[in-house]
């Protein structure tokens, strides 16, 4: 069994939810990945629950087995999330590497990443819970870094867009309205406390995915 303590040191914590790029094989042996919140069931057990639709969801019912990367770039969880957009383009081979203990790929500019064997699955309430064992886990050093509100706004932004589609898709305009217009603020939020930085370029694709879906951030800014 992984150590609390090493589960401690990289944000884990039973009932937690941190937000990771989860990475798994298709049906077909190809490499994919998707950003996950996962969470710790005590110490010993890491819960993921992706939606029912998801590429994911898919690929742990048919291999039963992934790595959660840890990362906090906005621009691999635009990256991930947003796959297959143009602004964005596809998730090459190149993207990956293997995993050393399971069956699953890893990303290559993780800055860790946990190496985890599912043993029990369930569908609930449209999502998929699955259960497993963190068999191994790896974190690479880095020096501390200085806090910016840039990121927590950006990844926020990411989570929020993902909801928008689907509550757009979903006819719930209201609700994707509401998300869009908190986007549109963390917008405006990036661009002045980190000029230039990844996460305003990564804003920048994100509000040119939006507004190809029919949500133009900046009519939203005008609200505010
Ligand atoms: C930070 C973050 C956390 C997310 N957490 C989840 C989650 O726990 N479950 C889920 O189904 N989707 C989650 N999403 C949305 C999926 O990543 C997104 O719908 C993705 O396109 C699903 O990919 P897939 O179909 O390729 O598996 C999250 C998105 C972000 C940006």
């Amino acid at each position: 069994m992984v150590s609390p303590e090493t589960l401690r040191r990289l944000g884990f914590q039973p009932g937690r939810i941190v937000e990771t790029v989860v990475a798994s094989y298709t049906g077909e042996g190809e490499p994919h990945a998707a950003p996950m919140g996962v969470h710790l069931e005590g110490w010993d057990r890491l819960v993921v629950r992706p939606y029912v639709r998801s590429q994911t969801y898919r690929n742990l019912e048919a291999r039963g087995q992934c790595t959660v990367n840890l990362t906090r770039r906005p621009e691999i969880f635009l990256l991930t999330a947003f796959k297959g957009e143009p602004e964005v383009g596809k998730l090459t081979k190149s993207f990956f590497l293997k995993a050393s203990r399971v069956e699953a790929p890893r990303l290559k500019e993780a800055e860790g990443w946990l190496e985890v064997e599912f043993s029990s699955r369930e569908a609930i309430g449209g999502r998929g819970v699955f259960k497993g064992r963190i068999i191994l886990v790896k974190a690479f050093h880095k020096p501390p870094q200085a806090y910016c509100r840039a990121e927590f706004a950006a990844i926020e932004s990411i989570i929020h867009a993902t909801r928008v589609l689907e509550f757009s898709k979903a006819g719930r305009r209201a609700e994707a309205d509401r998300l869009a217009r908190l986007i549109a603020s963390y917008k405006a939020l990036v661009g002045r406390v980190a000029p230039g930085s990844e996460a305003e370029k990564t804003m920048g694709k994100l509000s040119s995915i939006l507004s190809r879906y029919g949500f133009n951030l900046q009519a939203y800014e005008r609200l505010f």
